[in-house]
């Protein structure tokens, strides 16, 4: 069979993850790359050791050679994007939240069954040997019934009224802006992890930082501490900074999450503890080679990753030997590596299990963000 090749839309932060990703595999090649403007298109493959580049994204979707395209882009493109690719049938690896609104997603799930193409979303943080302890953990029984699910989700890059980025604005991001940006990681994970569905929730929002100063021409990375006061215009913030939801889940767990990206010092903190009648789990992306199991009998632990040491089910999920960290970027490669291996298995018309989330979890996720947003306008429950 052929290496299977890709296209990379999208060269920002995560799209250079992806392509490394793909190259880590073995049996992928990335083969183009499209960005937004043709001397960005040039000047990002040259740092990626690409030959072919666009600015239009029509080339690589029409190419009968590309077999896969990732998407990679702000999130308004997601949809128009995803759709025309799986049209064009190619699979599509999309980065998460799916789409801008549920009725773009459930259009999404609708053409990638009709085009029978493999449609996933990028929910990496599915793929960490720790996070898939976690969920053996739950399925073997061994925390008991699940109670009480917690935790946060916290960055502090947008700290400063002057840190700017398209996810501030609504026809970029979506109407909710840390809930779909960091939310969706946390509430897939917790779901993916108990098996427990979020049924009713509540939630509270807090906008820190109503003003923004939004630079008038494009900044490098880091440039931004040396611009002046002319450099910027002022401009109103119509999402949220800051949201706390409290979750009620199907079976007896209750739970509660908080989401932000103006708390300084957390700079991509997703924490998440279960726990259970018989005992408690808890892990964040920071330190994510660690797992903390509590207990109420005895002492609690500290696991470290180990292939040696984590359930015998989920030991494929750790490449290296205990001791040798897996970070955010394996947990990217082994993300793309069940997508690839899916699509190499022709797992569709072999009706095989899937391993990663789908355009269907993307769309759960899409409908759990209108109930939050819901609940924060009229600052009441409301059933998912
Ligand atoms: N799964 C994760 O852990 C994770 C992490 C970061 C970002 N993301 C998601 O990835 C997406 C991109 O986020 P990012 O942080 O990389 O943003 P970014 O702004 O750093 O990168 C986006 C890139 O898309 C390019 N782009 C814009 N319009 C385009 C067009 N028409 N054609 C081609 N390229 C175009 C931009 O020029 C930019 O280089 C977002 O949806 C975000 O939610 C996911």
């Amino acid at each position: 069979m052929h290496k299977l090749r890709t296209a990379v839309i999208g060269a920002g932060f995560i799209g250079p993850a992806h392509v490394e990703a793909v190259r880590r595999l073995g049996f992928a090649e990335v083969v183009a790359l499209a960005e937004v403007l043709p001397e960005v298109a040039k000047a990002k493959a040259e740092q990626l050791g690409l030959t072919r580049y666009t600015s239009n994204i029509d080339e690589v979707l029409t190419d009968p050679d590309i077999d896969i395209v990732h998407v990679c882009t702000p999130n308004h493109l997601h949809y128009p994007v995803a759709k025309k690719a799986l049209e064009a049938g190619k699979h599509v690896l999309c980065e998460k939240p799916l789409a801008m609104t549920s009725a773009e997603g459930e259009d999404l799930v609708k053409t990638a069954r009709a085009a029978k193409k493999v449609a996933a979303v990028h929910f990496n943080n599915r793929c960490y040997p720790l996070t898939r302890h976690m969920r053996a953990l739950v399925e073997t029984g061994e925390l008991g019934e699940i109670i009480v699910c917690n935790g946060v989700y916290l960055q502090d890059w947008l700290f400063f009224p002057t840190d700017y980025n398209w996810r501030l604005e609504p026809e970029f991001s979506g109407e909710t802006r840390v809930v779909g940006d960091l939310g969706s990681h946390w509430l897939d994970l917790c779901e993916f992890i108990t098996g427990c569905r979020v049924k009713e929730l509540c939630a509270d929002f807090a906008t820190f930082i109503p003003v923004r100063q939004k630079p008038k021409k494009q900044v490098e990375a880091f440039a931004g501490k040396i611009l002046t006061s002319d450099d910027y215009e002022l401009v109103p913030v119509k999402t949220e900074d800051y949201a706390a939801i409290m979750l009620r889940f199907d079976g007896k767990a209750r739970g509660n999450v908080t989401i932000s990206n103006v708390t300084a010092g957390r700079k991509n903190y997703l924490n998440i503890e279960i726990y259970g009648t018989k005992k408690a789990v808890g892990w964040n992306s920071e330190n994510p080679n660690e797992l903390w199991i509590g207990r109420r009998e005895a002492n609690n632990e500290i696991l470290i990753k180990d292939p040696s040491l984590i359930h015998a089910s989920v030991r494929h999920f750790c490449d290296l030997p205990g001791g040798h960290a897996e970070g955010f970027d394996t947990a990217i490669k082994q993300t793309v590596r069940r997508v690839y291996a899916y699509i190499a298995a022709d797992g569709i018309a072999k009706g095989l299990p899937v391993d990663f989330a789908t355009f269907e979890d993307g769309l759960r996720e899409l409908r759990l963000c209108d109930a939050i947003v819901k609940s924060a306008r009229e600052n009441r429950w409301v059933q998912v």
